[in-house]
C-alpha cells in the first residue's frame, strides 16, 4: 500500500487506536477514526477527542453494530484498508457480561464484513486479535513433546495448583506460542476474538479484500486507559499506585506475561499495512519475553517511587485467566520484517512518567 492509501480505523480513539490513527497520519494516509468513544473506557470522551484531533484524521462517531452507519463510513472515507480493533476488551468482564461482549466483538464484526462487501474497493482488511485467542498456550511434557494444555480447573486452582495441565492432569511446561498452537479460548472474550478472525476469513473469502490476522500480547505504555477497571494489568497497578492503594497480585505472583510496547505494537500493523501480500495465517506480536506480575508489580512500585511493600500476593484467580503468555515472534520478523524495539525497563519508566501526570481519561 502506498502512504497516501485511505484507512478506517475502527475503536481508533482507543489505546493502541489513537497512538496507531497519529502514526498512519504521519506517514501521509488519509485517516478516519470510527469510534462510539466509549464511556467505560473514555469517560466523557472529551480526551480522546483531543488525542485524535489532528491533522489527516477524521473522527466518525458510531457504533460498529450500526451497520449502515459503518457502510457511510467506509465511502466517505474511501478506505481502501480498514484496521478493525473496536472491541470490548475485558476478560473478567466478558465472563459477567457474554451477550454484550458477543453483541459488540462478533455481531460488530459481522456487521463490518457486510459493509466492507456492500461498499467495495476495499483491499485489506487488518484485525487487532489476541493471542488469549490459544488458552494456555504451547506447552511440553516432560520429555519436551508438545501436549495440548487444557482450561485450568477451579478445583485444582482452589488449592494453588496453578499449573497448567493436560486433559489427564498432567502438569506442563510452558513454551512460547506461536500460531501453530491450536486455539482453545477459555474465556469469553478470547471465544468472540477467535469469532472475530473467523467472521473476517470466512466471511470475506474469494472476494476483493484480503485478511491480515495479528494476535498481540499485553501491550502497555502511555495512553492506556486509567479508568477501565475491567482492562490492562499495568493501568490497573498505576491507577493504585497513584491512589495510594495495595497492589493485588494474583495467584501465586508467577503468572506471567509477554508485555509489549505500545509503539512497537503499532510498529507492527504499519508493516501489516505495507507489507506486500497478507495471508490468513495469523501473526503473533509480543516483545518475546515473559516477565512475572509480581516481578512488573514491583518495578513498577520502584519506577512510581511508592512503598516497595505496597502489594500482596493474593491467592486469588480470575475465571478465563490464562497462566503463561509468551510470543513465538518469529513469524512477524520473517513475515514482516517487524521487531521489537523497546525493553520493559525502559517501557515502564516511559508508562510511569505518564501515568503520574495523567488525568484519568488522558490519551498520550
Ligand atoms: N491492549 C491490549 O493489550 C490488547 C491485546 C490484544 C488484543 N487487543 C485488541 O486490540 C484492540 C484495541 O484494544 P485497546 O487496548 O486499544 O482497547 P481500548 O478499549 O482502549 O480501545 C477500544 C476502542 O473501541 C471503541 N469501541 C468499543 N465498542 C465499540 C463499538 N461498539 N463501536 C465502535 N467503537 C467501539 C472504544 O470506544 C475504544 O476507543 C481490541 O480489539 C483488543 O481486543 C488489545
Amino acid at each position: 500500500m502506498s502512504d497516501t492509501t485511505p484507512i478506517l480505523v475502527t475503536g481508533g480513539a482507543g489505546f493502541i487506536g489513537a497512538r496507531l490513527a497519529r502514526r498512519l497520519a504521519r506517514l501521509g494516509h488519509p485517516v478516519t477514526v470510527f469510534d462510539t468513544f466509549s464511556e467505560q473506557v473514555h469517560g466523557n470522551g472529551s480526551a480522546a477527542r483531543t488525542g485524535v484531533a489532528v491533522d489527516g484524521i477524521n473522527v466518525i462517531q458510531g457504533d460498529v453494530r450500526d451497520g449502515d452507519l459503518i457502510e457511510r463510513a467506509l465511502r466517505a472515507s474511501r478506505a481502501r484498508v480498514v484496521i478493525h480493533l473496536a472491541a470490548e476488551t475485558g476478560t473478567g468482564q466478558s465472563h459477567t457480561e457474554p451477550a454484550h461482549y458477543v453483541d459488540v466483538n462478533v455481531t460488530g464484526t459481522a456487521r463490518l464484513v457486510e459493509a466492507i462487501r456492500e461498499v467495495g474497493g476495499i483491499r485489506r482488511v487488518i484485525l487487532s486479535g489476541t493471542r488469549a485467542v490459544y488458552g494456555e498456550g504451547a506447552c511440553v511434557d516432560r520429555a519436551g513433546l508438545r501436549v495440548a494444555a487444557v482450561a485450568r480447573r477451579e478445583a485444582d486452582l482452589a488449592i494453588g495448583d496453578y499449573a497448567p495441565k493436560d486433559k489427564v492432569g498432567r502438569s506442563l511446561r510452558p513454551v512460547a506460542t506461536a500460531s501453530d498452537t491450536p486455539a482453545a479460548p477459555t474465556s469469553v472474550y478470547a471465544s468472540t476474538k477467535l469469532m472475530q478472525e473467523y467472521l473476517l476469513t470466512q466471511g470475506l473469502w474469494g472476494s476483493e479484500t484480503h485478511v491480515g490476522l495479528m494476535r498481540l500480547q499485553n501491550v502497555y505504555g502511555p495512553g492506556q486507559t486509567l479508568n477501565n477497571p475491567y482492562t490492562g494489568v499495568l493501568s490497573v497497578f498505576a491507577r493504585k499506585i497513584a491512589d495510594g492503594e495495595k497492589l493485588e497480585v494474583f495467584e501465586d505472583g508467577a503468572i506471567t506475561r509477554d508485555f509489549v510496547y505500545v509503539d512497537d505494537a503499532v510498529e507492527a500493523f504499519v508493516s501489516m499495512v505495507q507489507t506486500p501480500i497478507v495471508t490468513a495465517q495469523p501473526i503473533d506480536i509480543g516483545s518475546g519475553k515473559g516477565a512475572t506480575l509480581l516481578e512488573v508489580a514491583k518495578k513498577l512500585l520502584e519506577t512510581m517511587d511508592a512503598d516497595p511493600d505496597a502489594l500482596r500476593v493474593t491467592g486469588a484467580f480470575r475465571p478465563g485467566d490464562i497462566r503463561h503468555a509468551l510470543a513465538d515472534i518469529s513469524a512477524a520478523k520473517a513475515v514482516l520484517g517487524w521487531h521489537p524495539n523497546v525493553a520493559l525497563d525502559s517501557g515502564l519508566i516511559r508508562f510511569a512518567e505518564w501515568a503520574i501526570a495523567a488525568p484519568r481519561t488522558a490519551v498520550a
